[in-house]
């Protein structure tokens, strides 16, 4: 099982809906996908058509230790596409687990045990920096980060970057960026040509050359509470986060063999 976090402080990059469209594609290519919905605004979840009322379990009773990982989740219209919902419990979460222990362990102890359910989980981080997103980078292998092609792209970066370093230093010696994902690209904008042309020149090959561009559909599908991937699976963001999931694919440690009998 290899642990995702899509993570980046500012909001509206792209997180949300590249943890949904990612996790559909890589379930269309057989994998076993979980995405653990971590914002308490839980767009996650309502993208994936699961109603507030039907989150009986949810990332809050995981996260305090009410409920195991494989009890809060629930499946969705994909299939091989499973989540663990957000409720707005978890706003609140950032202060309370300041009184338990192992606080920022809280996420990897609950998904060590569940390990081998799921090929790939995908972690769907809140615009922050906070207890929560720690939570997720202690947890994950790898970082996933998706950056919005607008002038102010690599403003921030450096503070995700430096938490990623203290985080390898105090509690996980393993997390990888895996990459950095290119969102909301706009082929008419020259400013969104310039700005990925920087961001390559600046971070080199951890950026994928597949690059997300805007796409209304991207934006429609979620009050349909479905993936673009199934809303409409030929428009150009689909086919971009089917080309992003096999880049990534290339990008994990293969998959341990299975033990022989
Ligand atoms: N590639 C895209 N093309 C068009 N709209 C997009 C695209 N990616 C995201 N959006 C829209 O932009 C907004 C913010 O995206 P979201 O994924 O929720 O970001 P985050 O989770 O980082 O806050 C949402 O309304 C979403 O539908
Ligand atoms: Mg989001």
């Amino acid at each position: 099982m290899t642990v995702i976090a899509v993570a980046n402080q500012k909001g509206g990059v792209g997180k949300t809906t590249t943890a949904i469209n990612l996790g559909t594609a890589l379930a269309a290519t057989d994998k076993r996908v979980l995405i653990i919905d971590l914002d308490p605004q839980g767009n996650a979840s309502t993208g994936l058509g699961i109603h507030r009322a039907d989150r009986k379990k949810s990332s809050y009773d995981v996260l305090i230790g009410e409920c195991s990982v494989v009890d809060a989740v629930i499946g969705t219209v994909v299939p091989g596409l499973d989540i663990v919902p957000a409720t707005v419990d978890l706003s609140g979460a950032e202060i309370e687990l300041v009184d338990y222990e192992e606080r920022t362990h809280r996420l990897d102890h609950a998904l060590d045990a569940a390990s081998d359910r799921w090929d790939v989980v995908l972690i769907d981080c809140p615009p922050s920096l906070g207890l929560l997103t720690i939570n997720a980078m202690v947890a994950a292998d790898s970082l996933l980060v998706p950056l919005q092609c607008e002038f102010f792209a690599l403003e921030g970066l450096s503070q995700l970057l430096s938490t990623v370093e203290r985080i390898r230093t105090r509690f996980n010696p393993g997390l990888a960026i895996l990459g950095v994902a290119l969102t909301m690209y706009d082929r008419r904008n020259r400013l969104t040509d310039q700005v990925s042309a920087d961001v390559r020149a600046v971070l080199g090959k951890v950026v994928f050359d597949t690059v997300i561009p805007r796409n209304v559909r991207l934006s429609e599908a979620p009050s349909h509470g479905v993936p673009a991937l199934i809303y409409d699976y030929r428009c150009s963001g689909s086919e971009a986060y089917m080309a992003l999931a096999r880049e990534l694919i290339g990008r994990l440690p293969p998959a341990a063999p299975a033990i022989a009998a």
